[in-house]
């Protein structure tokens, strides 16, 4: 199929890229490089990039007429959630209002298929664990919201339009590709993982773990990891699942396993083979306990069965591509 890919130029969005171009599909990047790397796309994924808002309907549907685009998987997004709360209207116009630009030209064009990232923070605090995709969604902060603001045009242009989407609903993106020349470099940093291995390669000063006394097996906060390349796969399977006619769906994308600040750190430890200072500070408001997806639905409909499950695979990829690609972006 000819896939264009929004976020291509961003960490997941380059792993689908890659696995899209091995298995044989034509791939364009739509990218504004507002938070994406251009080298990425047009040095090392050696796809067409257009550098371009997702919102600006002239140019998109240009794109989409010029090279006959079939289907479009849709990364693009701002994610950093802190910012969110702050700069609410900056999360809504760029994902939600230029979403809708693009969904509007995608009809227009007759392209009529859409996978679609959205996350575990439209859960906000959830009522139960392992959370299950008919679990209730309310959001505690602007960018869940607008997420699942994005979910419910997606139902309605299909009610509507009947452009079929598939929906995957993240828990923590993490890792690298095996090769070690894709991967996380986001900046600002807010994730776990890449802060820890800065810590762990004397970039950091220390690593903070925020609250102790959660109740959780070692009183620090359990999350749902899930290896880049395991979502990547899921993408191709959901392109496929609407080739086939699959009718328009909502899954998490998780591991289903939790693992803990402190089980991480010690992880990181274990690949690295270094030490580094951990400081105990205080809880962070709106942090729940335990965020943990049940992703049966997925690996029931799409037959996901993800590769890259255990902790130290996700810790040394992404130890790898530190010290390779990320290195490399840097220089
Ligand atoms: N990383 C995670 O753990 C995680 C978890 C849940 C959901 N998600 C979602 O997955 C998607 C990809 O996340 P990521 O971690 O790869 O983020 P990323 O920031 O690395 O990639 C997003 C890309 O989109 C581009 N972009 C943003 N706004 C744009 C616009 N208006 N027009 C064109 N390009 C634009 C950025 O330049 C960037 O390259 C996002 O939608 C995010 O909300 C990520």
């Amino acid at each position: 199929m000819k896939v264009l890919v929004t976020g291509g130029a961003g960490y997941i969005g380059s792993h689908a890229v890659r696995l899209l171009q091995e298995r044989g599909h034509s791939v364009v990047v739509v990218d504004n490089l507002s938070y994406g790397h251009r080298s990425i796309v047009e040095s090392t994924l050696r796809v067409p990039l257009y550098i371009v808002d997702i919102g600006n309907k002239e140019q998109i549907k240009n794109i989409l007429q010029k090279e006959n685009i079939e289907a479009v998987m849709h990364f693009s997004a701002y994610a950093l959630v802190g910012e969110s709360v702050t700069h609410p209207a900056k999360y809504y116009e760029n994902n939600v209002q230029q979403t809708l630009n693009l969904l509007e030209v995608m009809r227009e064009c007759g392209v009529l298929k859409i996978i679609f990232s959205s996350t575990c923070a439209t859960y906000g605090v959830p009522a139960e664990i392992p959370i299950c995709e008919i679990c209730p969604q309310f959001p505690i902060n602007p960018y869940g919201s607008s997420k699942l603001m994005v979910e419910q045009i997606l139902r309605d242009f299909d009610a509507a339009y009947g452009m079929k989407f598939v929906s995957f609903r993240y828990f923590n993106a993490a890792g690298a590709h095996p090769l070690g020349d894709l991967g996380e470099a986001h900046s600002p940093e807010t994730h776990l993982i890449p802060l820890i291995l800065d810590a762990a390669a004397g970039r950091r000063e220390d690593i903070k773990v925020f609250g102790q006394n959660y109740e959780t097996p070692d009183g620090t906060c359990v999350r749902d990891y899930i290896h880049v390349m395991d979502i990547a796969e899921a993408h191709l399977l959901g392109l496929e699942y609407l080739a086939n006619g699959g009718t328009s769906d909502f899954f998490n994308l998780g591991n289903g396993t939790g693992f803990s600040v402190l089980e991480v750190i010690e992880m990181a430890k274990k690949v690295s083979g270094k030490e580094f200072k951990v400081s105990m500070a205080a809880r962070r408001e709106g942090d729940p306990p335990v965020l943990v997806g049940s992703s049966d639905k997925v690996r029931r409909v799409l037959a996901w069965k993800p590769q890259f499950e255990n902790l130290e695979k996700i810790m040394s990829d992404a130890w790898n591509w530190y010290h390779k690609g990320k290195a490399k972006l840097e220089t």
